[in-house]
């Protein structure tokens, strides 16, 4: 029996529940929210699918109840607000670092085994609160941002290939920000030829900053942010904690020295099991890589610092 809560029953947190169920990856799913009766309703729309998509998940939708959270083996944290256009994913941090230190603190009272993935933005910044705050072990605090960055390069290289898209891999490191995210165009492949083979340098600078644009570009057309993507990024890492399958997976967690950084969560290719992060893989950048990521830890950490001053810990 697998238990996974996923506090926050809005766009991206109903949407990992569904993804979820349909593929069959847990045996039961908690969604919480604050606001009366939204979890409730869509726990029962999502189970009225069932019978059609033919999954077996029980799915239970509560108001602020974290009792019935208790012993989940993974909390998907997406409570908090969603940037609305022309916002950065850094302007949230008021309204939602209170959010999550409070929900985390709660789900632990019940699940004190349990491995947190944290969703709710400023990503990266959530995620080092929620260690900061819960003195939690690091291998227990995986954010999400890499993996959904990631879909997004690989979406953007395949057509510019005019590509089979299982063919196409690539991955984003850094931090999880318009200006911080870091699509590796060196490590990029189409069927394991690199793509800066393949396409002319300034085509895949033009995937590069469509990537890092991908999130704020879907914020203007929708008026807020994207869900599909996110939420299906979130359930493919939780599937790899629950069924244990070690994938590769651009992470945030907490560097102690990885990638030359101390005291800072942030995205890098991670091995994600049972234990939650079970090692970071620590592949050696080029000049201009090293420079990039730097760059993007110093801002990850100015955006940490910032907690400082709002006194949440
Ligand atoms: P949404 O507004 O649709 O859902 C958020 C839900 O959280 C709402 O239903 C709200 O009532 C609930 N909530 C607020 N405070 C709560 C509390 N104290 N306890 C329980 N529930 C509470 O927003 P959406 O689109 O689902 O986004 C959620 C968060 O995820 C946002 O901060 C957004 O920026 C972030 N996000 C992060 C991504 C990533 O890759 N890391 C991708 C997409 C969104
Ligand atoms: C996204 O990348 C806003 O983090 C959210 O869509």
């Amino acid at each position: 029996m697998t238990k996974v809560t996923i506090i926050g029953a809005g766009n991206v947190g109903a949407t990992c529940a569904n993804v979820l169920a349909f593929n069959k990856i847990v045996s039961t799913i908690v969604l919480v929210d604050i606001r009366e009766g939204i979890a409730e309703g869509k726990a029962i729309d999502i189970l009225q699918t069932a019978q059609t998509l033919g999954f077996e998940t029980n799915i239970i939708g509560v108001t602020n109840d974290y009792e019935a959270t208790c012993d989940s083996d993974v909390v998907v944290v997406t409570s908090g607000i969603p940037r609305k256009p022309g916002m950065t994913r850094e302007e949230l941090i008021g309204t939602n670092a209170v959010i999550v230190k409070d929900v985390v603190t709660r789900c632990l009272v019940h699940s004190p085994n349990t491995i947190f993935v944290i969703i709710s933005n400023p990503m990266d910044t959530m995620t080092y609160l929620t260690l900061k705050c819960t003195g939690l072990k690091k291998n227990r605090i995986i954010g999400m941002g890499g993996i959904l960055d990631s879909s997004r390069f690989k979406y953007f290289l395949k057509i510019a290939l005019k590509a089979n898209p299982s063919q196409i891999d690539g991955m984003v490191i850094g931090g999880h920000g318009d200006t911080t995210m870091i699509p590796l165009k060196r490590f990029a492949t189409y069927n394991g030829i690199p793509v800066n083979k393949l396409l002319p340098s300034i085509i895949l600078d033009k995937v590069v900053i469509d990537t890092m644009n991908g999130g704020a570009t879907l914020t203007k057309l929708l008026g807020t942010s994207a869900w599909y993507a996110p939420g299906a990024s979130a359930a493919y890492l939780v599937e790899s904690i629950i069924k244990n399958y070690k994938r590769i997976i651009p992470s945030c967690v907490y560097l102690d020295g990885e990638y030359k950084q101390k005291d800072i969560c942030i995205g890098v290719p991670s091995i994600i099991g049972r234990y939650g992060v079970e090692s970071i893989i620590d592949i050696k950048l080029n000049v201009d890589e090293t420079e990039l990521f730097n760059n993007s830890s110093e801002t990850v950490r100015n955006t940490n610092n910032i907690l400082k001053n709002i006194n949440v810990f």
